[in-house]
């Protein structure tokens, strides 16, 4: 494999499919710069830097933002998600706040964070956000995950409107496949492993991207 240069900011790589893609860019030669919410829990393997955020948190998006004021990636990957408690719940049971949580931090927040970074990306840099097939509208056939569909939906959306503010840069919206993560469970067919160094591979593939695109791991379109 040849090495790549270039420089990424991994968003929520404390675990999971973050941590993974951390390792998995690193042993592929980029320097990466990641998040956590909490240092003290320890860093990523392969991370050249560590740095704290909670992207919930406009204040500490805006303290990162200072702190990186010299730094220029080549890619933004916001990875951090969260899922409900009992994702089989339909939406008329689900409680307001959860739904409302899900919205937030799935697909309000990495837009906010990206639209606060988008100064700090190199020329032909690209954003990378963290959605799932259960986010495609075309797919939805069985129902179930309400709330978190719905969220990734709204990602997609706010990422599109993104991408249509910021014509310079690459949108790469991924599907990682159902791994196995404290999200994704034991029951998921693949592992960490397999699923981020197919997204590494699919991120190079897909380097100078122009507009917006949804993937999934092995870098094959999804339908909207
Ligand atoms: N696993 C799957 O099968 C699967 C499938 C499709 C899509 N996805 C998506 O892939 C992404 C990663 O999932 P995962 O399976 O790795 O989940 P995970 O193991 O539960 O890890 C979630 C990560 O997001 C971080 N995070 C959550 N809220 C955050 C916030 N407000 N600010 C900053 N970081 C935050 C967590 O940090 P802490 O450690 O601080 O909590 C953790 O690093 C998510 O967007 C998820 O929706 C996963």
């Amino acid at each position: 494999m040849a090495k790549e240069t270039g420089r990424a900011l991994l968003v929520g790589a404390s675990r999971g499919l973050g941590a993974g893609l951390v390792s998995a860019l690193s042993a592929r030669g980029w320097d990466v710069t990641a998040t956590v919410r909490d240092p003290k829990r320890g860093a990523p393997e392969g991370a050249a830097s560590v740095e704290r955020v909670d992207i919930d948190e406009p204040a500490q998006i805006e303290a990162l933002h200072g702190r990186l004021a010299d730094a220029r990636f080549d890619l933004i990957f916001v990875v951090a998600g969260v899922s409900t408690a009992d994702p089989t719940t339909p939406i008329h049971r689900e409680s307001l706040s959860e739904a409302l949580r899900l919205y937030r931090t799935n697909a309000i927040s990495p837009i906010v964070f990206a639209e606060a970074f988008a100064d700090r990306l190199a020329p032909g840099g690209m954003v990378a956000l963290m959605s799932s097939t259960l986010g495609s509208i075309g797919r939805n056939t069985d129902g179930g995950y309400d709330a978190y569909r719905a969220s990734k939906a709204a990602l997609n959306m706010l990422a599109r409107s993104f991408a249509a503010r910021h014509k310079g840069i690459g949108v790469l919206i991924m599907h990682p496949g159902w791994v196995r993560t404290d999200m994704g469970g034991p029951q998921a067919p693949l592992d960490v492993e397999t699923s981020t160094n197919a997204m590494a591979e699919a991120i190079a593939a897909r380097r100078g991207l122009q507009g917006v695109a949804f993937v999934d791991w092995e870098n094959k379109e999804i339908p909207w």
